[in-house]
This record gives C-alpha cells, structure tokens and sequence, in this order.
C-alpha cells in the first residue's frame, strides 16, 4: 500500500475526520484531499446538486493522480455513490457501508440509531445499508450539529443540549433498546464525549470515518472492502506519520487561510500544501 495516491473527496472541513483516520491505519499512502469548500453545506442540497458536485470533485482528483477515491462525506455517498462510480474510472468507497457493517458487528439488540445530515436521512441510505445486515434503524437527522461543530463548540452547553434534545427523540419507543449511535456525518466524531454522555449507556458510538478507513486498507490489500471487526485497533499500532506531512496535499475552492484554520481542528495537526481551485460548472 505503500505510495498509493488516495483521493479523499469531502464538501469542506469535515472529511479531514476520515483523513486523519485514514493516515492511523494506511500511513504510507500519498493523500489528495479535496474539500469544496464554496459549495458546503452539501446537507441541505438536492439530489442533483450533489450529484453534479461530487462527479466535478471525482473528475479532478483522478487528475491529480487518485488511484482510490474515498468519498469521506455521508451526504455526497448517500446520495451520489453510484453516479460517482459511473464517471470514476479507479475504485470508489463512500462510508455508508462500512459504517453499516460495523454497527452491525457491534450491536447485540439489532437496533442502531442513525444520526446525520437531513439530505442523508432523506435518502434512507444508512437504513437500507442496515437493513441488508439484518440492522432495525431510526434515523434522525440532526441538522444543528454541523454549524455548532464548525463554530467550535465541541465541548459547549449547548451543543450538549441541543444534542440531547435529538437523541432523546431518537432513543425512545421502539428503539430505547438501540445500542449502537451510527455516526453519519463527517463532523460527529468530534461530538463524540458529547455523544456519549447523551445517549443510554449501553450505546457504543460507531464512527463511519474509521470504518471507511479499515475498509480502505482491506480493499488495498486483499481487493475486498469487507471489513473485519476489531481489525482496526490492530492496525492502529502503525502510527500516523505526524511528523512528516509531505504525503498530504490538499485541494479547496474557497479560502485557503480558512481551510488552513477551521482544518487544523478536524486534522488534529498542521495543514501545510493547500491549493484553491475552482472547479467548472
Ligand atoms: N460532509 C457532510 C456529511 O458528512 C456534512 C457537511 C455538509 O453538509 O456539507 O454529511
């Protein structure tokens, strides 16, 4: 795996959370990340519009050299996967099914509460993931999350509020037995201490954005993306190449400074080669 060009596609800030996964447990690799950054928040937009977005996205990072496309944003997959792979000739992940592979390895009641953006939860994506592993799913979307997230209020009152107002909603009736919360968007893996106050105790978070990453490595090494649960925290032992960030270069259509700010956040470390492109319509 060692040198492959991985293409990371996410609508702005929030994929770096499957890059920063992706680095833990495929270090080696070489990294595009592109982040449409003028064009976010891909949540609330249309089918067709994300569509159009993520192909325009596909189309630059193969030209730039992309091997493997990982489409690290939960709406553009679910709403867009297949047409990417239409007009994608190298292989493309989306993180819905990883994400539904691993909540189902992780839940005994077979009751997963699925929380994303309201294009995501629109789409059904997640439940039909779910339901083809034999998964009973709620989904909320939780539509106040992303600008709390990218205001910075990871650890705030009222986020904490505002979350718990969701999953109370979430978690209740049939489902007050779910175990298992599905991260589905790109921004909840910074919620996590959040998330977890909040929801029953019995309830283990499973974050999409390392689930794509096991699947990544799996499909590199082996041609499958099915992941086996548990492999992960092997895996995890290989380190994340902290200090040399000369494998990662990063693609954005709105302000390079801004991306270089809010980014550093969702990384976890310094954002060095950012380049801003503008993509035609
Ligand atoms: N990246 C999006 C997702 O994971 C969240 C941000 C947006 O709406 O663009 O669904």
């Amino acid at each position: 795996v060692r040198n492959t060009t991985i293409g990371v596609f996410d609508s702005g800030f929030g994929g770096l959370t499957v890059l920063k996964a992706l680095l833990e447990v495929i270090p080696d690799a070489e990294y595009l990340y592109f982040g449409d950054t003028a064009r976010l928040p891909y949540g609330s937009k249309s089918v067709e519009t994300v569509a159009r977005y993520a192909r325009e996205a596909a189309r630059f990072l193969e030209q730039q050299g992309a091997e493997l496309l990982v489409i690290a944003c939960n709406t553009a997959t679910a709403l867009a996967l297949e047409q990417i792979r239409q007009a994608a000739s190298v292989k493309v992940l989306g993180v819905i099914e990883p994400g539904a592979q691993r909540a189902s390895a992780a839940s005994q009641s077979r009751k997963v509460v699925v929380v994303g953006t309201e294009a995501t939860i629109s789409s059904h994506a997640y439940q039909k993931a779910l339901a083809a592993v034999q998964i009973e799913s709620r989904e909320k979307a939780c539509p106040l999350l992303v600008p709390l997230v990218e205001e910075g209020w990871v650890e705030h009152a009222v986020t904490e509020q505002v979350a718990r107002i969701y999953l109370d909603e979430a978690f209740c009736d049939g489902f007050s037995s779910a175990d298992v919360l599905l991260l589905g968007c790109t921004h909840y893996p910074l919620l996590k201490p959040i998330l977890h106050r909040v929801v029953p105790e019995n309830v283990t978070l499973v974050d999409s954005a390392e689930s794509v990453a096991l699947a990544a490595l799996n499909l590199m090494v082996s041609g499958t993306s099915n992941a086996e649960p548990g492999q992960l925290d092997g895996v995890k032992t290989l380190g994340v190449r902290l200090s040399d960030p000369s494998h990662l270069r990063f693609f954005v259509t709105d302000s390079v400074e801004k991306f270089r700010r809010l980014g550093t956040r969702f990384l976890g470390q310094e954002i060095r080669d950012i380049t801003h492109v503008d993509l035609k319509e």
